[in-house]
């Protein structure tokens, strides 16, 4: 198999699925606070698609080796890094949670993203991860462009995160996507400028940086076959977006009324 490239009629498709899936961050995003558990957020995102009429990529997804992913979406609360399943734990004051949201449309498009939410007043420097790792997404995402290579791609993500002295986890990549929910190629959050597949547009690819505070390497919390952890217990963030290259360079197509702003280095969510 290969890189699939899009023609207009499945970017169409894709565009929409990305809305919405993005949509359904929007959904939650006012629930969100103190006393709210990862399971009611999980029933608020089922309840969102249900009214889109997409469903959830995630609900019985089982990659090899696996068991069947149980909820509609991941909630990953602190030092947890991905993957996190939906539980009846409260949040509280000072904790950041990642929810990353895949939904699948009438017409078999997927799309996946997820954001950063921090639970009431956190720690300067739980806010300072949540802010940098959107950024470093960010410094991936100015790189896409026709001839640019996934390197680049994850050099910038790399370069940048490091710079700031926190660490980029290796165990898990962003990845293609259609009408399949993780297609090839693998985007490394890590990477050498030049190196790798080189991109044309109509791929289409997530950017996905799971950054660390502590060290990068990470382990599997406990038996439920999904959470991943980071091994020295230290915070971690996620920001996630499906992105287009188009003739010129990107288009971020997981956008909606409630993004966030644009860092101040980037100028457009389409270039
Ligand atoms: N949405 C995740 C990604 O960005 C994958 C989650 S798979 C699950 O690729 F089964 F854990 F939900
Ligand atoms: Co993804
Ligand atoms: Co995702």
């Amino acid at each position: 198999m290969s890189i699939t490239i899009k023609s207009a009629e499945d970017i169409e498709g894709m565009r929409l699925a990305c809305r919405l899936a993005s949509e359904v961050l929007d959904y939650i995003a006012p629930h969100i606070k103190p006393g709210i558990t990862t399971k009611e957020i999980d029933r608020l995102g089922a309840e969102c698609m249900a009214q889109q009429g997409t469903i959830s990529a995630t609900v019985g997804y089982q990659p090899p080796g696996y068991p069947p992913y149980p909820a509609s979406l991941c909630t990953s609360v602190n030092h947890v890094v991905c993957h996190g399943i939906p539980n009846d734990k409260p949040l509280k004051k000072g904790d950041i949670v990642n929810v990353d949201v895949t939904v699948i449309t009438k017409d078999g498009w997927y799309g996946d993203n997820s954001r950063m939410y921090l639970i009431g007043e956190c720690s300067i420097a739980a806010k300072r991860l949540s802010a940098l790792t959107f950024d470093a997404m960010w410094h991936g995402i100015v790189q896409v462009k026709p001839g640019a290579h996934l390197g680049d791609i994850g050099h910038a993500i790399q370069k940048f995160a490091e710079s700031q002295g926190f660490s980029i986890v290796r165990e898990f990549c962003g990845h293609g996507i259609g009408q399949k929910f993780h297609e090839e190629p693998q985007v490394l959050h890590y990477g050498r400028p030049g190196t790798l597949e080189k991109l044309q547009p109509g791929m289409v690819f997530t950017i996905e940086p799971m950054i660390n505070a502590g060290r990068r390497e990470v382990k599997e919390h406990g038996n439920d076959g999904w959470t991943i952890v980071t091994k020295d217990h230290s915070l971690s963030a996620q920001w996630e977006h499906t992105v287009l290259v188009t003739e010129t360079g990107y288009e971020v197509m997981t956008l909606s009324a409630g993004s966030p702003p644009l860092p101040a280095f980037v100028t457009a969510t389409k270039t």
